[in-house]
């Protein structure tokens, strides 16, 4: 979700301001992710490396998060969302751990739209933490080196148990990962819009799953081979 700042500097507002834009898109994109039948939607929020911004704007985001959980929990768990957050959360305030585990536990039975909101995130930390994990397990003798595969590693990662993402969109003009989902987005289709963050809608996103409907994924395979599977 980037260009928050460049939308808030064109209006000449704080970049704060941006950010509280920001809030709007994501209530317009977690909508229409379920309306659209999107079964698992991840949103980066904020990455380990958002916290070497200026002391003031890390402070305000953080206030924005415990307003907009404070806000729109109840919202989410009257459209049966699913809310989970990945990252080391235990960089957050308690507080705001807080908020997130009642936010959890609330939502925790819910059945539609499992929404990852991914805070303090990264993904070569994400991947350094299920490496130790395993080699951790495999010096005390618990697993077999040979143990250590795709499957065993992608456990241990943050979104286990869920499906690799289709298709990732990055809003605000840059083509780059920027030390998202590294390992699950091996396969994932990239939409990069120069549409700045808080000017996402649903009608962007539509465009995003327009483009992802004409692609075909052929995961190393040839064209052929995919359209034979098909028939
Ligand atoms: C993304 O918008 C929001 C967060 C990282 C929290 P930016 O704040 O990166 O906006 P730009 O890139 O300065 O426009
Ligand atoms: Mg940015």
């Amino acid at each position: 979700m980037d260009g928050n700042g460049r939308w808030a500097k064109a209006r000449k507002k704080p970049r704060h301001a941006g950010h509280r834009a920001g809030v709007k898109a994501v209530r317009a994109t977690v909508e229409a992710a379920a309306e659209r039948g999107v079964k698992v939607l991840t949103l980066f929020a904020f990455s380990s490396e958002n916290w070497g911004r200026p002391e003031s704007e890390v402070s305000s985001l953080m206030s924005l998060f415990v307003e907009a959980l404070r806000r729109e929990v109840s919202e989410l768990h009257r459209n049966n969302v699913r809310l989970r957050f990945i990252g080391a959360l235990e960089q957050l305030s308690d507080g705001l751990q807080a908020k997130m585990a009642e936010a959890v536990r609330k939502t925790a039975g819910n059945t539609g739209l499992v929404l990852n909101v991914a805070v303090a995130y990264g993904g070569r930390w994400d991947i350094v933490r299920a490496a130790r994990t395993l080699a951790r397990r495999a010096s005390e003798g618990e697993i077999e080196l040979e143990h250590i595969d795709a499957d065993t590693i992608a456990a241990e990662l943050q979104l286990a148990g869920m499906p690799d993402p289709d298709l990732l969109i990055r809003t605000g003009g840059e083509q780059r990962i920027s030390n998202f989902l590294l390992w699950n987005l091996a396969y994932a289709e990239l939409w990069f819009t120069d549409v700045l963050w808080p000017d996402f809608d649903k009608a962007e996103f539509d465009k995003a799953l327009a483009a992802f409907a004409r692609k075909q994924r052929r995961y190393g395979q040839t064209g052929e081979q995919i359209e034979a599977a098909e028939c």
